[in-house]
């Protein structure tokens, strides 16, 4: 299931989102807040928000950086910079609201999907670990959704939302976003034909009004006749998703109306920042070519990197697209066979199978196999080996640490954890021993020859 879809579905959320909280209250429920300030951690609370926000009845919490969050508090012309997200959502039974959400909530250094988690936090309901399966999300980023993350929802202040946010939260699996507006399902076609080619998420750019046929019947003075001549018409989305962060490539497809884009295809790109996004634009028409349609999208996105686009007749085959994107570079996902990430993890002769997680510095360790090094001691918890090669690190506080847990300390130091405990370290998570039984009789009491290999 794609991203988007999972977006879509906030506006179905059973939650109540909290009310505007201000940080002595803050930081009296949220032991976490508290460590950032005492650690001396660049992220730290909001606060005072009251005043800033007092047009919205109820604000989704988070942090940012501090510098830039006082920066923009002091001038409050500077905030729409610092909105990752204004929307209006539809919470069941309880009406519209409008929310903000912005902020790096779980402190992880990017703003993303993980924080509309903790930024759900104040709703009813406190989690459990029991709970866990159901309702947490990978808020520790360490690609399973387990008990390590209701803590640090627990830690945080959180409470749940009914929703299933294992399942909002799922990892994209393509970085690719095929996304398309089409009132006669033309260009729908087509977009689907691209989609299932490159085995990528696909979004409907849904109008909150739809067109009927009237709408469309053009050269009747109809609503899109009207729309196109009007510089200012921007037609609304319904559910149009938080962020698309997670794709760097869209292919963007619309029917060609009076010579140019429908409108609503410059809502959705002025609704997020796209700076460094590949928007590849293809369009539908009865017979006029793409003219100046695309480059005059170019303004609604002016930090993407727009490719040349394309314009094809109805009919047109899935061969054809799919030879269009090849050419534009546009390549296919594959996803990695999951025994891909399984590896051999040979301690002091005893062997264990470990999973390796999706991410840059996993991928670089993986490279590195078989290696064989002799591990460290420290603390009766770890052995560490410094590799002689700096990794791709995403380094977070992690909270807890399992037994089994693989992880990069700093940038090149790979630990392995034989005990399980809690940590204000920061660490880059890259996998995690399977069975971790007799793990702890097998690394011994000083360092330890261990040999990873696929
Ligand atoms: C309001 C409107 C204006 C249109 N203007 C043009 C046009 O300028 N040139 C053209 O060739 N086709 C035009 N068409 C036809 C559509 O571009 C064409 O049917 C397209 O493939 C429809 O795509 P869809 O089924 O995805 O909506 C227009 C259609 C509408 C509804």
């Amino acid at each position: 299931m794609s991203d988007i879809i999972r977006y879509k579905h906030i506006g179905f959320l059973k939650f109540a989102v909290l009310l505007v909280m201000i940080f002595a209250v803050i930081i009296s429920v949220c032991p976490v807040f508290a460590q950032a300030e005492e650690s001396g951690n660049e992220l730290t609370p909001v606060f005072d928000t009251d005043s800033i926000f007092n047009d919205y009845e109820k604000i989704i919490y988070g942090f940012d950086d501090i510098e830039s969050l006082k920066a923009d508090f002091e001038n409050p012309e500077n905030l729409p910079s610092l909105i990752v997200n204004g929307t209006q959502i539809s919470i069941k039974d309880k009406g519209n609201y409008n929310v903000i959400i912005f902020g790096d909530a779980d402190c992880d250094g990017i703003i993303d999907a993980r924080d509309a988690v903790l930024a759900q936090c104040f709703t009813e309901g406190m989690l459990t670990p029991e709970k866990h399966q159901e309702y947490a999300a990978d808020c520790n980023h360490d690609g399973k959704t387990d008990k390590n993350d209701v803590y640090l929802m627990q830690m945080s202040g959180v409470f749940t939302a009914e929703i299933n946010q294992k399942e909002f939260y799922k990892v994209p699996e393509s970085d690719t976003l095929v996304v398309y507006f089409s009132a006669t399902s033309t260009t729908k076609t087509l977009a689907e034909y691209a989609a299932e080619y490159l085995n990528a998420d696909i979004y409907s750019i849904t109008p909150e009004v739809p067109y009927s046929a009237e709408d469309i019947a053009y050269y009747t003075n109809c609503r899109a006749d009207r729309e196109q001549s009007d510089p200012t018409a921007r037609p609304q989305i319904k559910d149009l998703p938080l962020n698309i962060n997670s794709y760097d490539t869209i292919i963007l497809g619309y029917p060609i109306w009076h010579s140019q884009a429908p409108k609503i295809v410059y809502t959705f790109l002025e609704s997020f920042d796209l700076t460094d996004k590949t928007i590849l634009p293809f369009c539908t028409s009865h017979s006029s070519p793409l003219g100046s349609s695309a480059q005059n999208l170019h303004s609604a996105a002016s930090s993407a990197n727009w490719l040349a686009g394309m314009r094809f007749a109805a009919g047109t085959s899935s061969q054809t697209i799919s030879d269009w994107l090849d050419e534009n570079g546009i390549e296919p996902y594959q996803p990695q066979p999951e025994n891909d990430r399984i590896i051999n993890i040979t301690v002091n002769g005893k062997e264990f199978k470990a999973e390796l997680y999706e991410c840059a510095a996993a991928d670089e360790i993986l490279e590195m196999l078989p290696m064989t090094i002799n591990m460290s001691e420290l603390n009766s918890n770890e052995k560490y080996y410094w590799l002689s090669k700096n990794l791709t690190v995403n380094n977070q506080r992690v909270n807890y640490i399992n037994e089994g847990d693989l992880m990069i300390y700093s940038s090149n130091c790979l630990v392995l954890f034989y005990d399980s405990f809690s940590t204000s370290y920061s660490y880059t998570p890259i996998g995690r021993i399977t069975d971790t039984s007799g793990l702890k009789n097998a690394v011994g009491t000083g360092s330890a020859a261990v040999t990873f290999s696929k």
